[in-house]
């Protein structure tokens, strides 16, 4: 149960039951040399399919090479078991520009991310030519993944940016009690999940003739890292908390309804006429009653990087969401909420990512981009 397969149809950490821990990497092509890419691409997939299973990222390891050079492992995650690693890929927009001819193969569902409403966006830590998610139960093992690549790939990529991430903020299978966010709300409970597999063929994967055949059966990811505003939270209300949300604290529940599961109903007004799920809430505002049908798998993480020098947390959520087409789910639903959540007075988007990630692999011949180049 600790070793998730690398190999399938699907690429694992989309559906897989979400792990503890997160380490996301973000790389920028620094080479020309698209056979170097390639064979770059080649070296991770061997890597990322041993470590996946708890071996060390080089068959000589960290220990059993030549004294002389420097060793095939890292060595920090000697001893410890797989933690239910998985490693998924992803290709930014900006790796279809004209540096490898690849221009031609860049979906139209990967179109650049509007400005929303609101964002307050850093480029240094945004964007990126190809992703790495790793998730793992132990954060050793997870940075251990993220670091071997990123040294096999010394030369061809540089790390642009990455996210430490923990507490998964989304349950994406029924068999998961939902987590709590940095806000302390349950995170989750409306996601599509790994069980919901019709639903998984209309809003997660890629199906013929979405697009380019090199997507079919992968699915797109998008990120924003929100900062949560926690000392302003921290002195608002219970009762307010929960009108932004459109639920209560305690059990999840929407504010129409008593279990976590109960849908809720934007219809019902209180004694006072007005909506008892806030036109300006959170779930109504994201449900997908309200936005065409679009749903997500959402897949994010909390963070905590240290204090602002201000006195502040700097804190929040690292945003991870799969869709089938972008353009008709995570934006539309983000614009809306840009526009009218109440939530937004407590959080500031600063940085986002959008990649397209391909099916999964189906043997050890078969490497990471393979039906790009
Ligand atoms: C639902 C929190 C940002 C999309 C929820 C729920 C919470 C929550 C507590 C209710 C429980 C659940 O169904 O998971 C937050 C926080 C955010 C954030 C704290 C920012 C820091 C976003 C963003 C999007 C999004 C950026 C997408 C653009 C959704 C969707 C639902 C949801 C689709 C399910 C709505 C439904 O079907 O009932 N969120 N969220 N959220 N959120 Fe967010």
């Amino acid at each position: 149960p600790d070793r998730i397969s690398f190999y399938g149809e699907r690429q694992a950490g989309i559906i897989t039951p979400a792990q503890d821990r997160l380490h996301f990497v973000a790389f920028d092509v620094i080479t020309k040399d698209r056979a170097a890419l390639v064979d770059m691409l080649q070296s991770w997939t061997a890597a990322a399919a041993r470590m996946t299973q708890g071996q060390e990222a080089g068959a000589l390891g960290a220990v059993g090479g030549l004294p002389e050079a420097p060793p095939e492992d890292t060595g920090e995650a000697l001893g410890l078991p797989s933690a239910g690693l998985t490693l998924t890929i992803g290709f930014g927009p900006s790796l279809f520009d004209s540096r490898f001819g690849l221009r031609g193969k860049r979906p139209a569902a990967m179109a650049d991310l509007p400005k929303f409403p609101g964002d307050t966006l850093d480029a240094g830590i945004s964007g990126g030519d190809i992703c790495v998610q790793a998730c793992a139960n132990d954060p050793q093992v997870a940075v251990h993944a993220i670091r071997n690549l990123a040294r096999i790939g010394m030369g061809v990529v540089s790390v642009r940016w990455s996210q430490l991430g923990f507490g998964r903020t989304s349950s994406t299978s029924t068999t998961q009690a939902t987590p709590r966010n940095l806000f302390g709300f349950k995170d989750g409970t409306a996601n599509l999940k790994a069980e919901e597999t019709a639903l998984l063929d209309d809003h997660l994967w890629v199906r013929p003739g979405d697009g380019p055949d090199w997507m079919t059966g992968g699915s797109y990811m998008v990120t924003r890292k929100i900062r949560m505003l926690i000392e302003p939270w921290d002195r608002t209300s219970l009762l307010e908390q929960e009108t932004i949300f459109g639920r209560d604290k305690g059990e999840g529940a929407p504010l129409t309804g008593r279990g976590e599961f109960d849908e809720p109903d934007f219809a019902v007004r209180g004694d006072d006429g007005e909506p008892v799920i806030a036109t300006t809430a959170h779930v109504r505002l994201a449900h997908p009653t309200q936005n065409n049908g679009a749903r997500l798998l959402r897949r994010g993480y909390n963070f905590v990087d240290g204090s602002d020098g201000l006195g502040r947390l700097d804190a929040g959520l690292f945003f991870i969401a799969y869709q089938r087409d972008p353009r008709r789910q995570f934006v539309p639903v983000q614009t809306q909420l840009a526009r009218q959540d109440e939530l937004n007075e407590y959080i500031r988007h600063v940085s986002s990512g959008l990649f397209a990630c391909p099916p999964g692999l189906l043997a050890a011949d078969d490497f990471w981009g393979r039906s790009l180049f």
